[in-house]
């Protein structure tokens, strides 16, 4: 098999990414431009703000990235670039921009899947063995995802309402942080001196989807509560009581999971990854159970394209490629 140089690019949401990988695991170079100081003004990321930006920048990190991968153009596999799901004028810029660059160079396309990147940028650490699940939570996705082999996704739970990272997000908000929220409730939580008490949805017996709308809401009225009453409210407190309730009910239900499907190994991926409290948790129940636990570096955990490269490297093996009229799928499946 000969080396393989894949440039990968990623402009789902609200991070312009791209980054070179060496035989599917080797992150020669991983630019990442994120827009988070542009859309905090706004508490969100703007969809048509997103898709600017990305353009603003887009052919400088291209450039940039294949100089610092040291790799000619011309001796690049192939172009990989998410092709959903994801904001759709976000997708664009990226899609538009890795087949123009695939045309020019004459080289393969690849449409990637954000969530399979999400998921394989386990692989840019250690080997993968199958069956593996994979618990995927993010800004726009919780999902429980059966992996009988490789490039094989079965979703067998997933968010009925909010996305983890989305409750993080507005649970923030409410508390006073600016966006994206989720680091500062994991921090404010690891501060705290007392856990205000919160409920954990369980949904039915036998299910492995998730409800974080109820949790959410329970926190909104606590905040509510206090400032009709006039009471100042122990952030940190209510951080930490809705930290518990997520992640109790994700590590619950990822173990149980692992063993219903004979799981060898449970991957954390997707930004909320980067959540302490969610790590731990899980690092100390999968000891104590014996199941083979990874989680990808923190730079790999949130958006970023060496994660699109390696999901890329499965298909380019295969010789899965791409032609020129692939479109954005913002709603894409697994
Ligand atoms: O994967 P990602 O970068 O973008 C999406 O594909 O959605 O995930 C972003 C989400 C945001 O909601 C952000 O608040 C959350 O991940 N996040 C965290 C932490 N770091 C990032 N949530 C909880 N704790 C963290 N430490
Ligand atoms: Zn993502």
């Amino acid at each position: 098999q000969n080396t393989s140089y894949i440039l990968a690019v990623e402009t789902s949401c609200d991070e312009t990414s791209v980054s070179v990988i060496k035989n599917g695991r080797e992150v020669l170079v991983n630019l990442i431009a994120s827009q988070i100081e542009t859309h905090k003004a706004f508490g969100g990321v703007v969809p048509e703000v997103a898709s600017r930006k990305h353009v603003e920048v887009i052919t400088l990190i291209m450039e940039q990235a294949i100089e610092a991968s040291g790799i000619q153009p011309k001796n690049l596999s192939a172009i990989a670039v998410t092709q959903g799901p994801g904001l759709v004028g976000a997708l664009l810029v990226g899609i538009v921009a890795a087949k123009t660059l695939a045309m020019a160079l004459d080289k393969p396309l690849i449409g990637t899947h954000h969530i399979a990147g999400h998921i394989y940028a386990n692989r840019l650490v250690e080997e993968i063995e199958y069956p593996a699940m994979a618990l995927v939570v993010s800004g726009g996705h919780t999902e429980l995802t059966h992996i009988p082999s490789e490039g094989k996704f079965e979703v067998i739970g997933r968010t009925r309402d909010d996305a983890v990272g989305e409750a993080y997000d507005k649970v923030a908000r409410a508390l006073g942080c600016p966006y994206p929220g989720g680091p500062h409730v994991d921090r404010m939580a690891h501060e705290a001196k007392t856990v205000t008490p919160l409920p954990r949805v369980w949904l039915e017996p036998d299910s492995y989807d998730f409800s974080f709308s109820g949790l959410k809401s329970a926190v909104l009225n606590i905040v509510n509560q206090a400032s009709m009453k006039g009471e100042t409210l122990d952030r940190s407190s209510v951080a930490r009581g809705f930290q518990e309730s997520v992640v109790e009910v994700l590590v619950e239900k990822a173990v149980r999971a692992v063993r219903a499907y004979g799981s060898k190994q449970l991957l954390l991926s997707g930004g909320v990854a980067a959540n302490k409290g969610l790590r731990k948790a899980l690092e100390e129940r999968c000891a104590k159970e014996n199941i083979k636990l990874l989680i990808p570096p923190m730079e790999y955990c949130t958006d970023n394209a060496a994660m699109i490269g390696a999901a890329a490297y499965l298909k380019w093996e295969r010789g899965m490629f791409s032609d020129l009229k692939m479109q954005a799928e913002p709603g894409l499946s697994l």
